[in-house]
């Protein structure tokens, strides 16, 4: 640990603030302003709360509250907070997908941080992107930073059921169209499936999200697992804003907390909590904005060994509500002993081990030991053959069992919109060992590498009974969804990896315990195909999405711009 503390001349904002030029005179004019005293800025850490709140994003409502509870924390603690508002990705409303913006919200961050006075920051996040995308930007910038997590909301209901985000959304749309629901109980769910602030309360990506920031450190200990709308919440706010003056005086930075270790902590909590598969892409591009080798043979390698702990929909029973009044994810954390780094750095000082010691779990159901684990190993399976040399990704307890190992005839779909046009066409010439392809929807091709990837069972066979089958993409999938969905192919369609060369009644080999996705189409007839492969025209010619086409790096390399990747350190402005 750093022992010395920072004197307020060595702060980086003293060089706005601190000077006797006409430049600091125009700051601190500019301060007086807007209403403040010398005295209330003098000498203090600038404390940049980056906040994501926005009309438009449902999981941040609060958001407008608890900045003021951040900023009453950095005030209690000598600091002196400036709130940054920066783009919201809202995961329901932004298209094509927020996954387009994630590296936009990372780049807007890390600006902010350095062309403003910040000495340090709170990061203010949760629906789904919005966390990988600030930690990205902070660890970038490599100011003292803290994540503030938005929170689960509380769980949904309906007509006695308890309904769960996303999971029970896929669940009941495919009861409607099977004739086993009204459009009235349709109805009924939409006004129940989301009833206060907060983010999505399954293990979807933001729980899964949140959940990874404060296993790797970058949360006080308990903050990811409170529901939004509860009084703890607020208080944890406080908390943070407190917490990160204290780290700027200790010049506390990301890359002094995510390391090897951390990085480890992170993917062995994701898989301990089910999390979403989405985690895969995000820890990649975060661990290598701080320099950290991760690549898909660790998740692998760590999901072989580490049990699912925590119940939570879609992979097991509950909702974060639950999880967090059974213990939340320290309980979880503590739970897996040895297979934790204990001794990796937090942002409170402390090591991990430390933070968890008294953990407690107060409901063994909710939160298993590891003897009663709801899984054994592999809530996560890396996969690789002949359609993926790149590698796929699988989550076995999202799929159902005999699914595991499959051949079956290839059900192709050249895009998402030929998809919809012709799945529920009762002549389509698919039965329940057919295996749906689509192609088109990875990180160039979707563009953005959408949430399509649990692509839809066909009408005709939801009919019969049908609620799994096997589904190869080069999308991505909500983490509150389920199914034997092969997903993250690697290389893409869009740029001719092998799922572009895949055709109508192909055999195609899924075996998981073997991790194997092979094309049963000899090597001769796949040159044949690829030498025949046109390549899209580009989808975009100008702007943001120009600038995505050609610098988004494939799903098994993170996602992010190549430029973004670690490197030399940007250097600060010049005040002049
Ligand atoms: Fe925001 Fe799910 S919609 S987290």
């Amino acid at each position: 640990m750093k022992l010395k503390k920072k004197t307020p001349e060595e702060l980086r904002s003293h060089r706005w603030y601190g000077a006797m030029d006409m430049r600091a005179f125009g700051h601190r004019s500019r301060t007086a302003q807007m209403g403040y005293e010398r005295s209330d800025y003098a000498g203090k850490p600038v404390i940049a709360i980056i906040n994501t709140w926005s009309d438009i994003n449902p999981c941040h409502t609060h958001f407008k509250q608890r900045v003021e509870e951040v900023k009453r924390g950095v005030w209690q603690a000598g600091g002196f907070p400036v709130e940054m508002p920066a783009m919201s990705l809202s995961e329901p409303f932004q298209k094509p997908t927020t996954m387009m913006y994630r590296n936009f919200l990372a780049m807007e961050c890390e600006e902010l941080l350095r062309s403003y006075p910040a000495d340090g920051a709170v990061l203010m996040g949760g629906c789904d992107k919005t966390t990988p995308a600030l930690l990205m930007g902070a660890i970038s910038m490599n100011l003292p930073a803290i994540f503030m997590p938005a929170g689960p909301m509380l769980r949904g209901n309906w007509g006695g059921a308890t309904l769960g985000s996303g999971s029970d959304t896929w669940k009941y749309w495919a009861e409607l169209r099977a004739g086993n629901i009204t459009e009235k109980d349709w109805q009924e769910i939409e006004q129940g499936i989301a009833r206060s602030p907060g983010h999505c309360m399954t293990m979807g990506t933001a729980s899964t999200m949140t959940s990874a920031a404060e296993a790797m450190g970058f949360t006080l200990p308990g903050a990811a697992s409170i529901p939004a709308p509860d009084s703890r919440h607020a208080a944890m706010a406080t908390l943070t804003g407190k917490r990160a003056v204290g780290m700027v005086w200790e010049d506390l930075k990301p890359r002094d907390v995510l390391d090897a270790d951390a990085i480890h902590n992170a993917v062995t909590a994701v898989l301990a909590i089910g999390g979403s598969t989405n985690a895969i892409v995000h820890l990649i591009a975060l661990a290598r904005r701080a320099g950290v080798k991760l690549d898909l043979d660790l998740f692998d390698a760590l999901a072989r060994k580490t049990p699912l702990l925590a119940n939570i929909r879609p992979s097991g029973k509950y909702l974060m509500e639950d999880f967090y009044y059974a213990g939340g994810l320290r309980a979880v954390l503590k739970n897996l002993g040895g297979l934790l780094k204990s001794g990796a750095r937090t942002v409170n000082g402390k090591t991990m081990g430390e933070n968890i010691a008294d953990a407690k779990v107060f409901d063994e159901d909710i939160i298993r030991c590891v003897e009663h684990a709801l899984v054994k190993s592999d809530s996560l399976a890396v996969l690789r053959g002949n359609l993926a040399p790149d590698g796929a990704v699988i989550k076995p307890p999202a799929a159902e069992a005999h699914l595991h190992r499959h051949t079956g005839k290839a059900v192709v779909f050249a895009d998402y919109n030929d998809m919809a046009a012709r799945i529920d066409d009762p002549d389509l010439p698919v039965d329940k060992d057919s295996v749906i392809v689509l192609k088109h929807a990875g990180p160039l091709g979707g563009p953005g590498m959408p949430e399509w990837g649990q692509l839809p069972i066909p009408q005709k066979l939801l009919k019969q009974g049908v609620r799994d089958m096997v589904r190869i993409s080069d999308a991505r999938m909500s983490g509150t969804s389920y199914g034997a969905c092969v997903l993250h192919v690697a290389p893409e369609s869009w740029i001719g990896g092998p799922l572009a060369l895949v055709r109508d009644g192909d055999l195609i080999e899924l075996d998981v315990p073997g991790r194997k996705l092979n094309l049963k189409v000899s090597d001769a007839e796949l040159a044949a195909r690829k030498s025949a492969w046109k390549a899209p025209a580009p989808r975009y010619e100008r702007g943001y999405g120009a600038a995505f086409s050609r610098h988004i790096t494939q799903a098994n390399d993170g996602c992010d711009f190549d430029f973004l990747e670690a490197g030399a350190q940007t250097p600060d402005p010049e005040i002049h």
